[in-house]
């Protein structure tokens, strides 16, 4: 497999040698940065406070569903023998860097909760109090413009009595990792950004980098750092929701959207990717870190009109796929509705601000039947929509006496049309060619097509 970083037998730190890491969190971004420094051939240790989670890592079981790192957490753990993982944040006295993978969640009024950085800050700070050697804290959990400085490095000097720039370094590396394809965006990515506290630190980092990675590496402040993160998040956001508005106003004008994102894609400066309509954006980041962005020009007095506007169409994206459903069956009360897919884009279990949840919630605040299919995502969902919903063993089982199909996650398999032979069918992702789809089942149109 390509995984776009080198075996290399003799990896090299700023001094040429391997370094012995630590990385807190190991949800999704931290064990992917695990993993990519392990295969750099530097000694990783993940630290996480849950238990399950670390002890699956150290039998070298994903505690998600990524298979594009298949094998890579096996060779890490039980061929090289240098990734493991711990309940205790001790180890990070004895490394050279840390890195700080926490997640962050967003509180009721669009406002974001920093428990966890906060104390993973302070658990470091902690570590570092009775060391000597000088120690990098790599901040690559998304936070917005300000926080390392205002926060994070105010809580590592008060826990370590050391001083950032002097005693330690700090720099902020934000991931622009895609779920379901980390390892090209992860191992491989399209530019490394090095937001520096000091030279040292982006020197130490950059050359972490560089053992195993040619692209483009950008060096600049920490707060640049951290508003490229969302930045970049807040566009392809913005790219999305702009080609649901023209695909909304295509069906009502009887054009195919997606004939137009082709010619318009073929424009350098537009491009072709991130131009799929359909019911909009979920994830773990785009929608919070969207929030969190608006939340932040607020506190600085500026109405972010645009990006506010970004969010409320996504939110109601998602509900013009019932609608649709309610007017090609006269109502949806006591009709059984399939929602096929659950995770919020095909090739993960990831439910966070999925679409579906919205969907099902519609239907059954209206009074369907909903009966639905994941390859992947019903143990978690269950978890989240609980009895009211149908799970079924297969699309095909989904899909049986159902009075209509709303398709919601683009999985491969929900693209064979024989499945839908003489059903209603609303697609919410293009899943299926509407020239013949429409031969095959009883009727067939998408969410803006
Ligand atoms: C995103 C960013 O791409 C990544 O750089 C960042 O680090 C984390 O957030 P991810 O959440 O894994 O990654 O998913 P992504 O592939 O960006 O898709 C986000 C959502 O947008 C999904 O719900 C997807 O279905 C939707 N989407 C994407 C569209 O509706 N249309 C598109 O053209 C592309």
């Amino acid at each position: 497999m390509t995984t776009g970083i080198k075996d290399k037998k003799l990896p090299v730190g700023i001094d040429g040698k391997a370094m012995n890491l630590s990385v807190v969190g190991s949800g999704y971004i931290g064990l992917v940065t695990g993993i990519g420094l392990a295969m750099s051939g530097h000694q990783v240790t993940c630290i996480d406070c849950d238990s399950t989670v670390v002890t699956k890592i150290n039998h070298a079981i994903y505690p998600f569903y990524e298979p594009s790192l298949d094998g890579l957490l096996e060779k890490c753990v039980n061929k090289n023998c240098n990734l493991k993982a711990v309940e205790e944040y001790s180890e990070i006295a004895n490394c050279d860097a840390s890195f700080i993978c926490v997640g962050t969640f967003s509180k009721s009024e669009n406002n974001t909760d920093f428990s966890n950085i906060a104390d993973a800050a302070a658990q470091i700070g902690h570590a570092l109090r009775d060391t000597n050697a000088y120690h990098l804290v790599v901040v690559k959990s998304t936070v917005p413009p300000g926080t390392t400085e205002e926060v994070i490095i105010p809580i590592l000097e008060k826990q370590s009595s050391k001083k950032a720039g002097r005693d330690f370094g700090v720099a902020v590396n934000p991931e622009f990792i895609q779920e379901g394809n980390a390892s090209r965006s992860s191992l491989n990515p399209d530019r490394v950004i090095i937001g520096e506290h000091d030279q040292k630190a982006g020197d130490i980092l950059q050359s972490l980098y560089e053992s195993s990675y040619s692209g483009p590496i950008i060096r600049t402040s920490i707060r640049t750092a951290e508003m490229i993160k969302y930045a970049s998040n807040a566009f392809l956001a913005t790219k999305i929701t702009f080609i649901n508005e023209i695909g909304n106003l295509c069906k009502k004008l009887g054009i195919d959207v997606y004939d137009v994102a082709q010619g318009m894609g073929y424009d350098p400066r537009i491009g072709q990717r991130f131009l799929n309509a359909g019911i909009g954006f979920g994830g773990s980041c785009l929608p919070k870190d969207l929030e969190e962005l608006i939340c932040r020009a607020q506190q600085t007095g500026y109405d972010s009109r645009l990006l506010s506007a970004v969010l409320n169409i996504n939110a109601a994206q998602p509900l013009i796929l019932t609608q649709i459903a309610e007017e090609r069956l006269g109502g949806l009360k006591d009709k059984v509705v399939t929602v096929l897919g659950l995770a919020f884009k095909a090739g993960t279990d990831d439910m966070r601000d999925a679409p579906s949840l919205k969907v099902i919630a519609q239907l059954m605040s209206q009074g369907a039947l909903v009966k639905t299919y994941d390859p992947k995502a019903m143990p978690r969902a269950k978890t989240i929509v609980g009895d009211g919903v149908e799970f079924c063993a297969s699309a095909q089982e989904a899909i049986d006496g159902t009075d209509c199909v709303l398709i919601v996650t683009d999985w491969e398999q929900f693209k064979d049309e024989e499945l839908y032979r003489g059903k209603l069918v609303i697609d919410g992702r293009r899943a299926l060619d509407p020239d013949t789809a429409n031969h095959v089942c009883a009727h067939y149109e998408g969410v803006c097509w």
